[in-house]
């Protein structure tokens, strides 16, 4: 790997605070200690740290020359509500919470670049450090943007990076559009009319509509959408009845989630679920209401920012060792947000080979530390190149 020799000397710092962070995992908007330590990290290498913005939310900012270009990288900080079954030192000393996602190795190879960068100076303009709470699930990164992020740090571009296990160590991944999908949930009441389960003609089953409904919403995607689009919608959730097998129940729930790339694609698998809900609902006489809730949206790079993140890669690591033929993950991620805002690019580094259980929300997961270095010089290798100093 080509790390960046003054990055590589920082290696055990960063270990040390991955680790630590590791061990003390908290969850979205908590993220307190986590926060703490960033701020205190940051104030340790001549930076003042802005805290607090969307509660636990650290923004830290760089300038070098006079130049007037800016650029934001973002790292995320939160842990999530998993049980860690790790048994190495650095393990969650929290039961039932942990840090699966590998978000504590985004903050300490942020961090990384940040020392580096605030050393150095190789660039000419400013760089604006962005460590976000709740990236798991309420959207840190919305409620960052909704109390003046990009007002307060009006950056040109913005930049993310996550690790993905099953991607060796050593390689990065980029997407020129599409890299993460929106992740939309739906529930669907059905009402109907209980009845003796003997008399069913005294009723109206919202059970068998249910069942009915399960599988037309089925069609969504294999007959309401263009193929060439992706999207999943997945039925995840069902319920009716109670305990007694003898009573045809009043009620029925459906729920789950929906995947896709595009708005476009969201609002036409919503119209539909619509249509269908009451066309099914209107077959078995019962009443349908469908709540369809948008959740993070799709996370779509620039082609101009993924290209310049193509080539910084390719610098570092070299050409063999930047995969652009990956497909995009339905999974989804909020700095989709930062990436409605402005331009930018979100890159996937390889965490290595995902044996052992080591995907991401494992129990068994971990990050990788021989990658901290690497991303800390991918970040740093970034500034300088999209803020090259002008020659004198
Ligand atoms: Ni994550």
């Amino acid at each position: 790997m080509n790390t960046l020799p003054a990055i590589d000397a920082l290696r055990e710092r960063l270990v040390t605070l991955r680790h630590d962070l590791h061990a003390h995992p908290e969850l979205a908007f908590a993220e307190h200690r986590t926060s703490e330590r960033v701020a205190a990290f940051l104030r340790d290498i001549g930076i003042t740290p802005r805290v607090g913005l969307a509660g636990t939310g650290v923004v830290g900012v760089l300038k070098a020359g006079d130049g007037n270009g800016a650029i934001a990288l973002r790292a995320d900080m939160d842990a999530l509500p998993v049980r860690e079954q790790n048994r190495f030192p650095h393990r969650s000393r929290h039961d039932g919470r942990m840090h699966a996602c590998g978000h504590d190795g985004h903050t300490a190879m942020l961090l990384g670049a940040t020392a580096y960068l605030a050393a150095t100076r190789r660039f000419d303009g400013t760089v604006v450090f962005i460590f976000q709470p709740a990236e798991e699930t309420d959207g840190g990164a919305r409620v960052m943007i909704e109390q003046g992020l990009f007002r307060d740090y009006p950056v040109d571009a913005v930049f993310g990076m996550h690790n993905w296990p099953g991607l060796p160590a050593g390689q990065f991944a980029v997407h020129a559009g599409p890299v993460m999908a929106c992740a939309d949930q739906f529930d669907i009441a059905l009402r109907g009319h209980g009845a003796h389960a003997a008399m069913p003609q005294q009723g109206r089953d919202p059970l068998i509509a249910g069942a009915a409904l399960a599988l037309a919403l089925q069609n969504v995607v294999s007959r309401e959408l263009d193929p060439t689009d992706a999207a999943v919608l997945s039925i995840t959730r069902l319920f009716a009845g109670g305990e007694a097998y003898n009573v045809i129940p009043g009620e029925a729930r459906l729920g789950g989630t929906v995947r896709a790339f595009r708005p476009e694609v969201q609002d036409r698998i919503e119209q539909a679920m619509q249509r269908i809900c009451a066309g099914v609902a209107a077959a078995h006489g019962v009443q349908a209401t469908l709540d369809y809730r948008r959740g993070y949206p799709p996370t779509v790079n620039t082609p101009a920012q993924a290209e310049r993140c193509r080539r910084v890669l390719i610098d570092l690591v070299g050409e063999g060792n930047v995969r652009t033929d990956l497909p995009p993950s339905m999974g989804a991620e909020d700095f989709a947000y930062m990436l409605r805002e402005r331009p930018g690019c979100y890159v996937w580094i390889g965490n290595g080979l995902a044996e052992g259980g080591c995907m991401l929300h494992n129990p068994h997961y971990d990050f990788n530390d021989d990658i901290l270095t690497l991303g800390a010089s991918y970040w740093a290798r970034l500034v300088e190149t999209l803020l090259a100093p002008h020659p004198a």
